[in-house]
């Protein structure tokens, strides 16, 4: 039972991911095709067109997991996939997949959360201690988690209008980057010497909450000020004064918060977990705390469908199986 294969399919955005992984920690293939050049004339994702693109690719990503891992579908023992949240058509595109599968190969199907997946992508690499906080970061989520025990996921903070990677992309963008820009963002940011100073968005004294969209506007006012006066623009600046409000205000919270929840363990996770700076300032944080800290690397931040296997083994192991007339929900809670 420990050495049962798990296969798992996230398609909640605009990635097409299989994974098959071995004992809920090895994974034998984590195939990611992304779709972003397909998106990123319109400077985003547009659902309709992500849907027909994870219908055109599943099956492709599909045969490259199992030629990757060297295994045929007979010994697949179980069946993940993301329920959501996300765009309800592309997700319908992994869930079908996957009750189809968890049919015919008549093996037990699993329906995951997106954000558990990405807190649990720590358990590839290494033990989770509990309780943990987990710093949830990606293009469409911004969470602080307290994680009491395995699979008790409390809220603790959340962002009141942008996402982190949200206001990185619309920064970017208006800083004439292609889509997704937070990459850009940040390799700016670490090359300037400079910062532009930029205000920080605490909010009540007392609150995890956090809130981007003042900062991004400020961003955004200052290239408008110098297109105006016909300035040249100190981007690099600007984007080291960005990153730097974005770092001081995510990390200083996720330890406020570690320290009045008394947990035993950090975790990073989500796309702009994949950021340098906040990879560091995190690490020399809960260093100075003695908090031991788990971040994935860089390719199991952004999705994949190895962070669903990882967070769905917990139901594996207590036989939370899901029935098959279960429903892709948008809106999933955690
Ligand atoms: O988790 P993810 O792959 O997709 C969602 O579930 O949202 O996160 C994607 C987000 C994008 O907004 C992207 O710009 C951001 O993560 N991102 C970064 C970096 N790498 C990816 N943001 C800042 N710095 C990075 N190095
Ligand atoms: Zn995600």
């Amino acid at each position: 039972d420990k050495d049962y294969l798990m296969l798992a399919i996230e398609t909640s955005c605009d990635e097409t991911s299989v994974a098959i992984v071995r004992g809920g920690r090895e994974v034998l293939a984590n195939v990611v095709s992304s779709q972003i050049e397909t998106h990123r004339r319109f400077g985003g994702v547009v659902p309709e067109i992500a849907s027909r693109k994870h219908v055109e690719s599943i099956t492709l990503i599909l045969e490259e997991a199992f030629a990757k891992a060297g295994v045929g579908r007979g010994d697949i023992d179980a069946v993940a996939v993301t329920q959501g949240p996300g765009l309800i058509g592309a997700l319908l595109v992994g869930v079908v997949a996957a009750k189809t599968l968890a049919m015919a190969l008549d093996v037990p199907l699993i329906g995951t959360h997106h954000i558990a997946g990405h807190i649990y992508a720590n358990r590839l690499i290494g033990e989770i201690v509990y309780p943990a906080l987990a710093l949830v970061v990606s293009g469409g989520h911004t969470e602080l988690v307290l994680l009491e025990r395995e699979g008790v996921f409390r809220i603790v903070g959340r962002t009141r209008d942008d996402a982190v990677g949200e206001a990185y992309d619309k920064v970017a963008r208006a800083l004439s980057f292609p889509y997704p820009g937070g990459p850009y963002v940040d390799k700016l940011a670490q090359a300037s010497e400079e910062e532009v100073e930029l205000p920080r968005a605490w909010l009540e004294p007392d609150s995890y909450d956090f809130s981007f969209s003042g900062l991004k506007s400020a961003v955004l006012a200052e290239i408008n000020r110098a297109k105006m006066k016909g300035e040249e623009l100190a981007q690099g600046a600007l984007a080291k004064g960005f990153q730097a409000s974005v770092i001081d205000v995510v990390t200083t919270k996720a330890m406020r918060a570690a320290q009045a929840f008394g947990v035993r363990q950090m975790l990073l996770c989500g796309g702009v977990a994949a950021n340098l700076g906040l990879r560091e300032r995190l690490t020399a944080l809960c260093a100075d705390a003695g908090l031991p800290l788990l971040i994935p690397p860089p390719s199991l931040c952004s999705d994949n469908a190895a962070m669903i296997a990882a967070a769905a083994d917990l139901k594996w192991r207590r036989r939370a199986f899901t029935p098959l007339d279960m429903v892709a929900w948008p809106q999933l809670s955690l």
